[in-house]
């Protein structure tokens, strides 16, 4: 089960588990997206099926859970890779990014301003999005995976920023902290039921999410690339490998644990 499976880290993820031999449900308030990464699962050879879903819905993660079920018969892979980086994103409206860049120009010179000034709204969006969204996924399919007693093992899509409060906004770095602490509390129950629970905290990927980033004047990004000792964004794919791991029995005692494919941004 890949959430986000339309675009960006969980299309390359959904690819690369499939090229592994998994059979794989791409889920996405995109459809059509979705339906797009079932294409490339089977241009690889691979089994794909696609289902439109809002992750914030509970009934749509129910029919998402279900339909692996029923489509592949099992179910013990989980990849939470559904988010925004704020409350107005829509992942490939790239004016709809440099839009949202221009009306937050003044807030970068005044930021004490902009806290307070904050509309809780967005605030609300992200984290349920973000929090709620992840923890709706993860239920819906826990479920399953407990009837079935195959085990498991849960894959999250936290981030730097659970750590680090320049890598986003307020909502979305408050967001993926809380990803964070629940991958660790959701390690230690679902130990007993031979599911382990793990993180990954990329840093700056190529998607459509950080191309925003791109539009950014270059005194801002440069101070940002000083800060990756390798200098660049990573690829999707570098986080579809980390994801790879934590599937599979190679990462067997792991549980809990956050992997942070980020170019070094950590070392500091
Ligand atoms: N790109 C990065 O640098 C980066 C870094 C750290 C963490 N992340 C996290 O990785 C995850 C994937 O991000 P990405 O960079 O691939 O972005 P992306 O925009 O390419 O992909 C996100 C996908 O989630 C889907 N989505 C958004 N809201 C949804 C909802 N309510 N229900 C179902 N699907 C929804 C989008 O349609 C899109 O297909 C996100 O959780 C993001 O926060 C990304």
């Amino acid at each position: 089960m890949i959430t986000g499976g339309g675009n960006g880290i969980g299309r390359a993820t959904a690819v690369r588990f499939a090229a592994e031999g998994a059979s794989v449900v791409v889920a996405d308030i995109q459809e059509a997206k979705a339906q797009e990464t079932v294409g490339l699962v089977e241009a690889v050879g691979g089994k794909a099926v696609a289902i439109g879903v809002d992750v914030v819905n509970r009934d749509d993660n129910d029919a998402m859970a279900q339909l692996a079920v029923d489509t592949f018969g099992g179910l013990d892979i989980v990849v939470t890779a559904a988010g925004i980086s704020h409350a107005s994103y829509d992942s490939g409206d790239i004016e709809n990014e440099a839009k949202w860049l221009q009306e937050r120009a003044d807030q970068v010179d005044d930021p004490a301003r902009a806290v307070a000034d904050m509309d809780i709204d967005e605030f609300r969006k992200v984290m349920a999005v973000n929090v709620e969204g992840t923890l709706f996924g993860i239920q819906a399919c826990l479920s399953r995976m407990l009837d079935l007693k195959t085990g498991g093992s849960i894959i999250t899509l936290a981030s730097i920023a659970a750590k680090h409060p320049d890598a986003g906004p307020l909502p979305y770095v408050c967001s993926k902290s809380a990803v964070w602490m629940m991958t660790k509390k959701l390690a230690r129950e679902l130990a007993v039921a031979d599911i382990r629970v793990n993180s990954i905290g990329p840093g700056f990927i190529e998607t459509s999410m950080t191309a925003v980033i791109d539009m950014m004047p270059e005194d801002r990004t440069d101070a940002l690339w000083d800060g990756i000792p390798m200098g660049r964004k990573g690829q999707p794919i570098d986080i579809a490998n980390a994801a790879l791991f934590l599937a599979s029995d190679e990462s067997r005692y792991f549980t809990g644990e956050i992997l942070h494919p980020d170019g070094g941004y950590f070392t500091e």
